[in-house]
């Protein structure tokens, strides 16, 4: 025994983060290509202070098997996969990585616009087949995102620097749905506050990036796609489950609207055969919104840096909101 906490990371880290985690705790690291089994975890998670995870669900029964555990830390802003009660009820603390990765999600959700409205993946597999042989014609035409209202649902801070692209970059009219104004994106950016059902009305792009949360679940479904305008696209870097995916799904085949481009779906991995793959009116990517080297890195040394505070008894550096109340 070396007096140091013991903490579990559940995926290999980066040399330095692991560095530093090492300078204060007695380190174990899971070095599995996959997901650790949910028995093994349980059985890493027995003696226990800290808990570094990406996304693994944190429930009751799993922290029944860690009675030491005073802190997961996840390397993501999203903490959906907390079940909030059942921590505070055991006196365990989340904390997530919100601000180091807005900029690379920004820059993922106007990928997602572009490449949708641009037909990239679908094109991108057509000169593949070899099927280009002539000069380009109106079957490969796609829509302008340049000067287009693009309508943002949930503006945090990844909402405003998307919104800052949209606007000083590409001159698009921004709208948001918020539950409070964003004076700052209203003020550099132009961003009009409107109510839900007017902004799926009057958008050509709808870029969904709410945290989910029961409020938001299922966000979008029929009655919201059937208000969009049938040549609008629609984005989603947010959360699946924010979506009814058959009611998309339905969408997208009906013309209900013209295309969507995803990062983020109810269930992941993706299923091989999902209806969603066999519609030519979608782009799909592997929730890979904050998946760059460096930006992942940071988000790594900073969960880091959250856990090794909580388990000094120090405030940590992002503290998921609804543990603030519960603690010093
Ligand atoms: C997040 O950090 O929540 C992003 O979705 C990447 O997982």
């Amino acid at each position: 025994m070396t007096g140091k906490p013991r903490v579990f990371v559940d995926r290999r880290i980066p040399d330095e983060v692991q560095q530093v985690l090492e300078e204060s705790c007695e380190l174990d690291v899971w070095q599995g290509e996959d997901t650790i089994p949910r028995d093994e975890l349980a059985a890493r998670l027995a003696h226990a202070e800290g808990y570094m995870t990406m996304g693994r669900r944190i429930d009751d029964e799993l922290l029944a098997s860690a009675p030491r555990l005073k802190v997961v830390s996840t390397v993501s802003v999203g903490y959906n996969h907390f079940d909030i009660e059942a921590m505070k009820r055991r006196g365990v603390v989340g904390t997530h990585t919100p601000e180091v990765l807005d900029e690379t999600v920004a820059d993922l959700a106007f990928l997602l616009m572009l490449g949708a409205a641009r037909r990239v993946a679908e094109l991108d597999a057509y000169v593949r087949r070899g099927e280009w042989k002539r000069g380009d014609g109106t079957q490969l035409f796609g829509v302008d995102v340049h000067h287009a209202t693009l309508g943002i649902i949930g503006m945090g801070r990844i909402g405003e620097a998307v919104a800052r692209r949209a606007a000083l970059g590409f001159g698009m009219k921004v709208q948001y749905y918020n539950r409070s104004r964003r004076m700052e994106a209203e003020e550099k950016y132009g961003a009009v506050h409107t109510d839900l059902d007017e902004l799926l009305a009057t958008s050509d792009f709808v870029l969904l990036l709410t945290p989910l949360t029961p409020a938001t679940k299922g966000l979008m479904g029929a009655r919201e796609f059937s208000l969009m305008k049938r040549s609008a696209i629609f984005v989603n870097a947010s959360r699946g489950a924010t979506v009814d995916e058959p009611a998309l799904v339905a969408a997208l085949r009906n013309g209900t609207i013209r295309a969507a481009g995803l990062d983020v779906f109810d269930k992941e991995p993706l299923p091989a055969g999902h209806p969603l793959t066999t519609l030519p009116n979608t782009l799909l990517l592997p929730h890979i919104g904050s998946a760059t080297t460096k930006t992942r890195d940071d988000m790594a040394m900073l969960a880091a840096r959250n856990l090794m505070a909580v388990l000094r008894g120090e405030a940590p550096p992002h503290m998921v909101p609804e543990f603030k109340a519960v603690t010093p």
